[in-house]
């Protein structure tokens, strides 16, 4: 069926437009199209089959603009053909509808009559017709499409935009689904919620016959020429529990879907146990070059970044620091010479990692520096993605809960092929030792899969968080940026007080806080670490402190009093961090249920974000 999106922005919003439409595929349809208002003219764009083919067109006309409408056409008056998708013009209005104007012949017949010629097939037509006819008389584009709505008949939609009309979007529903994503600064729309998904979880759900005019800032609606209010609503979990399927929740879901989703991501990077020809081969010039790596991220893909630094040195010998975006981009950094930049982002919009990737560009070019950029992203049409010279997708699926689970483990798979296939053009790294890892790799959905069958256990052990205020996780090694991950997945969706520590740091001032109330997350694997991690976690017991360890199933860690051991397959050290997040997401997800928090939508916080 149709797919409405549209919106409202400071930034271009094209990319929001395709991954929105990309979001409605599921519905079925026969073209897409959209339209972009920009300098004074319509920019639009529309193809026959996929939102990929449109989406290739837009990335060969390069168009942009910050206000727009977006459409999915299943093909009712006229064959699914270019000229019937949408978004229909008329002189320097454009429109999307969803649903059948019953009426639409006889209103064609009276256009045609005043010199209108049609271009298409479709009912849509004669609404782009006649609100331009309209505006004849009046200079209000919300006026204008007042007076259209009462002459047509049927159900339906729409999304309106005019070239002289840059700071708004005009909306009707009537009879056919439609709502507002209420943004920050930006606002949008769509027929589905779940296009919008990414952007905001704030809706406001039109009622049948509402206009509404969205500008940048404001959101008015309409019934019969007067001003009406109308709540703005938290995501309706109703709406869109079917593309949760037998899951609770999205987070729950995408925990689950980890094994499938790495597979998919090494699978475009791997040939058996090697590395295919054709991968990263565009940047082999540049990663020849490179003599460090500087990773810039937020939040959770920071985590995925501190891991793969341990991963750079460790194996391929190449030096690499990492920082958070916000601070990155403040703080006048040095931008040096043969330097790869590397942007991990879920999203690819993420407000401080895009800010801080332009920056670093401006001040290379300033300079004229030599270095090269990546993004590792989920979005294959995302700013940060079309803003480097390099990219490398994480093939993660949509990510629709806000606490980032299948994005981060595929971000660890990805570095892993990254940092593999910069040691092998560097030649930093033995062939054999590439055959192993790319052989554990294969390895890990499996483990993940086997990892997964440790849900009761864990469960149980989420009962004793569940009236905790206070957590410590500790790792050692690529564990520790795995106890920061712990604790902030824990503290954003159970809204427990929790901290993450390197745990040869904790005589260094944490320890302080242990007592017989405070859970102790412990993260074992079989490493070089494991002795060392050992005596750590004798001083936490020593001091009250109580255990909650999940180790090697080989480590010899044992259920003890105030110590519970959840044991994880064993895994290569090297790629324990992937598989030991496994349990602490879970974890975090059992007690966030446990506590009654809202799991996909944690107060306070958005899956996008694009503000500072
Ligand atoms: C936490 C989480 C956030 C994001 C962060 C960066 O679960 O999801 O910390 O990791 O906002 O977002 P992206 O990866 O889209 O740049």
């Amino acid at each position: 069926m149709c797919g409405i999106v549209g919106g409202i922005a400071e930034r271009s919003i094209t990319n929001i437009l395709i991954e929105g439409l990309k979001r409605l595929e599921y519905r079925g349809y026969d073209s897409a199209g959209l339209a972009l208002i920009n300098g004074g003219q319509v920019l639009r764009e529309r193809r026959v089959g996929k939102v990929a083919n449109l989406e290739e067109a837009v990335n060969e006309s390069h168009i942009a603009g910050s206000l727009g409408i977006a459409h999915t056409r299943w093909a009712t008056h006229g064959k699914p053909t270019e000229n019937n998708a949408h978004p229909h013009i008329s002189g320097d209005v454009a429109v999307v509808h969803n649903g059948i104007i019953e009426n639409y012949q006889e209103l064609k017949d009276d256009l045609e009559a005043l010199g209108y010629v049609f271009t298409s097939q479709t009912d849509t037509e004669v609404v782009a017709h006649l609100v331009n006819d309209a505006l004849k008389n009046t200079p209000s584009l919300l006026e204008a499409v007042r007076q259209v709505v009462p002459q047509l008949k049927g159900a339906y939609a729409l999304g309106i935009v005019h070239t002289d009309h840059p700071n708004e979007l005009i909306t009707v529903r009537e009879g056919s689904p439609l709502v507002i994503g209420v943004g920050i600064g930006e606002n949008f729309i769509s027929s589905d919620q779940l296009a919008l998904l990414p952007i905001t979880n704030r809706f406001i759900y039109l009622e049948e016959g509402d206009i509404a005019r969205l500008t940048r800032t404001s959101i008015e609606v309409f019934v019969d020429g007067n001003r009406v209010e109308r709540p703005v609503k938290e995501l309706d979990a109703a709406v869109s529990n079917a593309s949760k399927g037998e899951y609770k929740h999205y987070m729950l879901k995408e925990i689950y879907e980890q094994p499938e989703a790495i597979q998919q991501t090494i699978s475009q990077a791997l040939n058996g146990n090697a590395l295919r020809d054709d991968f990263l081969k565009n940047a082999e010039a540049d990663f020849s070059k490179i003599q460090q790596v500087q990773i810039i991220a937020c939040g959770t893909s920071y985590h995925a970044g501190m891991i793969a630094k341990y991963w750079f040195e460790q194996l391929i010998n190449v030096s690499a620091q990492v920082e958070i975006a916000s601070e990155f981009r403040y703080r006048s950094p040095v931008i040096v010479n043969n330097t790869l930049y590397v942007c991990i982002s879920q999203s690819g919009e993420t407000a401080d990692t895009l800010a801080a990737l332009r920056d670093t560009q401006k001040r290379a070019a300033a300079k004229n520096l030599d270095i090269a950029t990546l993004t590792i992203c989920n979005v294959a049409t995302s700013s940060m993605v079309r803003e480097t010279d390099h990219s490398l997708l994480t093939l993660a699926g949509p990510e629709i809960g806000v606490a980032s689970t299948k994005a981060f483990t595929t971000q660890l798979a990805a570095l892993m092929l990254l940092i593999l296939k910069i040691g092998q053009v560097k030649n930093t790294i033995a062939a054999e030792n590439i055959e192993t890892i790319t052989a554990e790799l294969w390895h890990t959905p499996k483990v993940i899969l086997d990892t997964l069958q440790n849900n009761e256990a864990i469960l149980r052990l989420s009962e004793l968080f569940k009236e905790k205020q206070h957590c410590l996780f500790l790792g050692r090694g690529t564990q520790f940026p795995i106890a920061l991950e712990g604790a902030l997945k824990l503290k954003e969706i159970s809204y427990i007080h929790a901290e993450g520590y390197a745990a040869g740091e904790l005589k260094h001032g944490p320890l302080a806080l242990v007592d017989n109330d405070m859970p102790v997350v412990i993260l074992a694997p079989q490493d070089d670490m494991l002795d060392k991690l050992k005596s750590n976690m004798e001083e936490v017991q020593a001091r009250g402190g109580e255990l909650f360890v999940f180790a090697d199933i080989n480590s010899g860690v044992n259920e003890k009093d105030r110590q519970h051991v959840v044991k994880v397959p064993s895994i290569s050290a090297v790629l324990a961090p992937i598989v030991y997040s496994i349990p602490v997401q879970l974890l975090s997800y059992h007690v966030a249920v446990l506590r009654g928090t809202d799991v996909d939508q944690p107060r306070n916080l958005a899956k996008s974000v694009t503000v500072e």
